[in-house]
């Protein structure tokens, strides 16, 4: 028998974080392309050193006690980790990794492009050509909304937030954030005013959602505040399917209260295919792809791999949660 720590990696991940984990410990990998269920992890994690783990899978307190007391450490191959019960792993001490900072460009190219799709009306044009629709160019068909001289209103000015309002500007839209936390001159510099929410909602021709999920932000976008944007408004959202109620939000496109909307994660996931968001001709829905490039994924599996090693090996994790 190995006396490699033993880590339990519970997704196929890419070969790069694979291969950094496997020289370093002796690994048990569930290898198939959907989820283990929960019961199964349950026995999985049983005496494991490490868990690398990703946003598919609940990390509770349940799973935490059944991996046992040398558990020395959750790895999330993600930078949300609304899955994890961060109070339960703490008071276990067990220290949380996640991958901040790589998939942020990513993410926030899928926010302009989501942004520029559901503006200009992309999907349903696509769809007008491959349904024979497309007779000859027509000066009223299938016109969209502009995005210069338009206002972005971002929910969220972390990483990705600054990421789209840094690209934003070369879209020359005039930009502001709702961000209790951001300091005021870094907002500055990147051309953004910090207002309230209220004022957001009303004001935004655009507004794109990067929050992480927590209780104050669970249905942050509801009824009442969907009722606060402009009806010609969009709505974007790369960050957690649960910061929007959808129900509201489809009630508000039906009803044209709302414009259109861009959302590359939805709750739950996947979307089921009679949810009836999906037969709206105004939203574009993703699959949850806002850090899927090849470059962006290598990046978050080997960090996700740091942070599993440190942690099995007692040293600090690279990057830490809590
Ligand atoms: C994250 O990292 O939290 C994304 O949602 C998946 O890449």
């Amino acid at each position: 028998m190995s006396n490699q720590p033993r880590v339990l990696v519970t997704r196929l991940i890419p070969e790069v974080g694979l291969q950094r984990v496997r020289q370093q410990c002796e690994v048990t990998l569930w290898s198939e392309d959907m989820p283990a269920p929960y019961e199964r992890l349950l026995d999985l994690v049983k005496g494991m050193d490490g868990l690398l783990c990703t946003l598919t899978e609940r990390i509770d307190a349940g799973l935490m006690d059944a991996a046992g007391q040398q558990l020395k450490v959750i790895s999330q191959m993600a930078v949300g980790y609304d899955n994890i019960d961060v109070a339960a792993a703490r008071t276990r001490g067990i220290p949380i990794g996640n991958t901040p900072g790589v998939l942020t460009d990513a993410t926030a190219d899928i926010a302009m492009a989501l942004l520029l799709a559901v503006s200009r009306r992309i999907v349903e044009s696509v769809d007008y050509i491959r349904t024979g629709q497309w007779q000859t160019w027509q000066p009223t068909a299938l016109l969209g909304t502009d995005l210069a001289g338009a206002t972005l209103g971002l929910i969220g000015l972390g990483r990705i937030g600054k990421a789209v309002a840094r690209r934003a500007r070369g879209f020359d839209l005039r930009l502001i954030a709702y961000s209790p936390h951001c300091p005021p001159e870094e907002a500055h510099a990147l051309g953004v005013e910090l207002v309230e929410l209220d004022y957001l909602l009303s004001e935004a021709d655009y507004v794109s959602i990067h929050t992480p999920l927590n209780e104050r932000t669970r249905h942050l976008i509801n009824r009442k505040t969907l009722a606060q944007m402009k009806p010609s408004a969009i709505l974007i959202n790369t960050a957690r399917g649960g910061v929007v109620d959808q129900h509201a939000l489809y009630e508000a496109l039906q009803a044209g209260k709302l414009r259109g909307a861009g959302l590359d994660v939805t709750d739950p996931e996947p979307i089921p295919l009679d949810d009836p968001l999906l037969g709206l001709p105004n939203i574009v829905i993703l699959p949850h792809i806002g850090s899927a490039s090849q470059r962006t994924r290598d990046r978050m599996a080997m960090m996700a791999a740091d942070n599993l090693i440190a942690g099995v090996t007692g040293q600090p994790l690279p990057t830490q949660v809590n």
